[in-house]
């Protein structure tokens, strides 16, 4: 077992692109950050060094943190956030997972420009992958790029605001040609592969605002992994990710040698929309046959002449035919087949509920608090929230996070009255995905009254629980990627439409479901997971989407201790920071 260590300094670099210098908050210069590679069953210490004005945690998406809540990285949940010019090391094992998961700032929209990969590989080796060892293993983060200040763009969103947009999208943080400045070309990713070679895409989406697409014309990939679990080998042109899953696929260089376009389109509900974002990125999937070329290669430089084997070089790269922008079959369908490979350390899914939610995603207007922007706002009195059976998740001004609070007693326990239970289904019934029922025109006058809370859900350690995620018309259609710390979810089944127990319950897939951190909820339809409630801590649970945690779909399920050592959360490390001894904290660490 082998201890391995990063430093993280996250400052503020200029970065150009569009024409424009835009300063941006990122870890070591970089943008995406730097991958961290490591084993299974490794350590892990990450120094976080803060040069940024901001208020910075990091998560480590999808790391299940066993016993070890106090690094999951969620500000006043699970830590103190580190302050500008301070430190925090952040240390996890990586035990009983392998694959590609992320890290991401987790404080509003930072996380745009502060993310990178976090891939762990087998103990035993790339022999030991169930599939061919592949010839290479490339990350393919597909990401944002803002020129609006991040900081101003999660208080609009907060605040209701959904008029802000990413200026581009980026794959490994290359805008590609279809953007440009003042007439040339941005700068795309290029993968170089060899004729006959494998090559595993390891895929992230890291965007706040959209799922994508992701193509590469005139070739399959065959998917084996989602979320860092084993899927049966699935043979598909198309991938499909929504923010925060990432996907591990197969690529055969198998083509006739030449140049094809790698292309990322987001994919938006077939709803009337107001934008127009044609926010596809491209990069170039380009064969090397003995020939080299230039860094950054365009159209313009691989149109230079070079042949192998009588195959002409000189084309422009292939382009993939992309499913429509508004169609959401075709990820309905990627999502509905990922199985899971059986693995002799999973285990199998627990068949007796010892409890069922009901959470149903929508929309709700409240009273505008102190501070906010509202006058934007018609009324000027309420504000936009997003909502879980119909509250919305706010952090009041506590000074003690959540888990510390939970730890000593001194709050966040069922009982204590300073948290609100997050009701197990929605207060009303209606028919939820009605088309009817789609905002057009006036759409707030539809949105009910809600109320901010610090909304929480407790479960017995060792539960079973089974979520149904709803989603409604309310958010217009949009899907939603529900994301759970500290647990992998099994995916039982998803549909269109109002979920229906008599119905849907036989068409659970309890045999072999995907284990997910992250779970694509269809719009306008509903997904089944269970999980076993045995990591004790507070763990959030919130949509991916930026804007929807912004506004305030999110809740903590807090998983109690326990009754034994081995089962019962750890006190904190012991050079864990409280947000009350922050300073002297740091002395210490100076005078050591
Ligand atoms: Cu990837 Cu709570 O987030």
């Amino acid at each position: 077992v082998a201890v391995v260590e990063h430093t993280f300094v996250v400052s503020q670099v200029n970065m150009t692109h569009l024409c424009k210098e835009t300063l941006v908050t990122v870890v070591n210069g970089q943008l995406p950050g730097p991958p961290i590679e490591v084993t299974e069953g490794d350590s892990v210490a990450v120094h976080i060094v803060n040069e940024s004005p901001y208020n910075i945690t990091i998560h480590w998406h999808g790391v299940k943190q066993r016993l070890n809540c106090w690094s999951d990285g969620v500000p006043m949940i699970t830590q103190c956030p580190i302050k500008p010019n301070q430190n925090f090391t952040y240390r996890f094992n990586v035990t009983g997972q392998e694959g590609t998961l992320w890290w991401h700032a987790h404080v509003p929209c930072l996380r745009a420009s502060l993310h990178g990969a976090l891939i762990i590989r087998p103990r035993n080796g790339a022999s030991s992958y169930p599939f061919p060892k592949p010839h290479k293993e490339i990350p393919i983060i597909i990401g944002e790029w803002w020129e609006k200040d991040l900081s101003v763009v999660g208080r609009n969103m907060r605040d209701g605001s959904l008029d802000d947009d990413p200026s581009a999208s980026t794959i490994n943080g290359k805008l590609g040609d279809l953007f440009n400045c003042s007439g040339a070309p941005e700068d795309g990713y290029v993968l170089e592969v060899e004729p006959g070679k494998t090559y595993m895409l390891r895929v992230i989406n890291a965007a706040l605002f959209y799922e994508y697409y992701l193509k590469i014309a005139g070739h399959k990939f065959t998917v084996v992994a989602a979320d860092a679990n084993y899927v049966n080998p699935y043979t598909t042109d198309v991938i499909a990710v929504s923010p925060g899953e990432t996907v591990d696929a197969i690529l055969i260089a198998d083509a006739p040698p030449g140049s094809y376009y790698m292309v990322a389109q987001p994919v938006k509900a077939p709803l009337p929309d107001t934008r127009t974002p044609v926010y596809v990125t491209r990069g170039v999937v380009q064969y090397n046959s003995n020939r080299s070329y230039g860094n950054g290669t365009t159209e313009q430089q691989s149109s230079s002449h070079g042949a192998n084997e009588g195959i002409p070089f000189g084309d422009a790269p292939v382009v993939p035919e992309m499913p429509g922008m508004h169609n959401t079959v075709v990820s309905f369908d990627f999502h509905g087949n990922l199985t899971s490979l059986r693995h002799p350390r999973r285990p199998m899914v627990p068949l007796r509920v010892d409890e069922h939610l009901f959470i149903a995603l929508g929309l709700g207007m409240t009273p505008c608090r102190r501070g906010q922007s509202c006058n934007r706002r018609k009324g000027d009195e309420r504000i936009i929230a997003a909502t879980m059976n119909n509250v919305s998740f706010h952090l009041s001004s506590i000074r003690t996070p959540i888990l510390e609070a939970h730890y000593y007693h001194t709050g966040g326990r069922k009982d204590d009255g300073t948290l609100l239970e997050l009701p197990d289904r929605p207060p009303r019934t209606f028919n939820f995905t009605d088309p009817a029922l789609i905002p057009e025109g006036d759409k707030e006058a539809l949105l009910e009254p809600t109320s901010k809370e610090t909304v929480a859900r407790w479960f017995r350690h060792g539960a079973t629980v089974e979520v149904v995620f709803q989603s409604t018309a309310l958010l217009q259609g949009s899907s939603n990627p529900m994301h759970l710390h500290g647990h992998d979810m099994y995916l039982l089944a998803q549909g269109h439409g109002n979920y229906d127990a008599a119905k849907d319950v036989a068409r659970y897939n309890l045999v072999n479901p995907p284990m997910k951190n992250t779970v694509h909820v269809p719009n306008l339809g509903w997904a089944a997971v269970r999980f076993v409630a045995d990591n004790p801590g507070v763990w959030f649970m919130h949509c991916h989407y930026e804007f929807h945690l912004s506004m305030g779909m999110a809740a903590m399920f807090i998983v109690e201790d326990g009754p034994t050592v081995g089962r019962s959360l750890p006190p904190p490390p012991m050079d864990f920071a409280t947000c009350g001894n922050y300073e002297s904290y740091l002395q210490t660490k100076k005078s050591e």
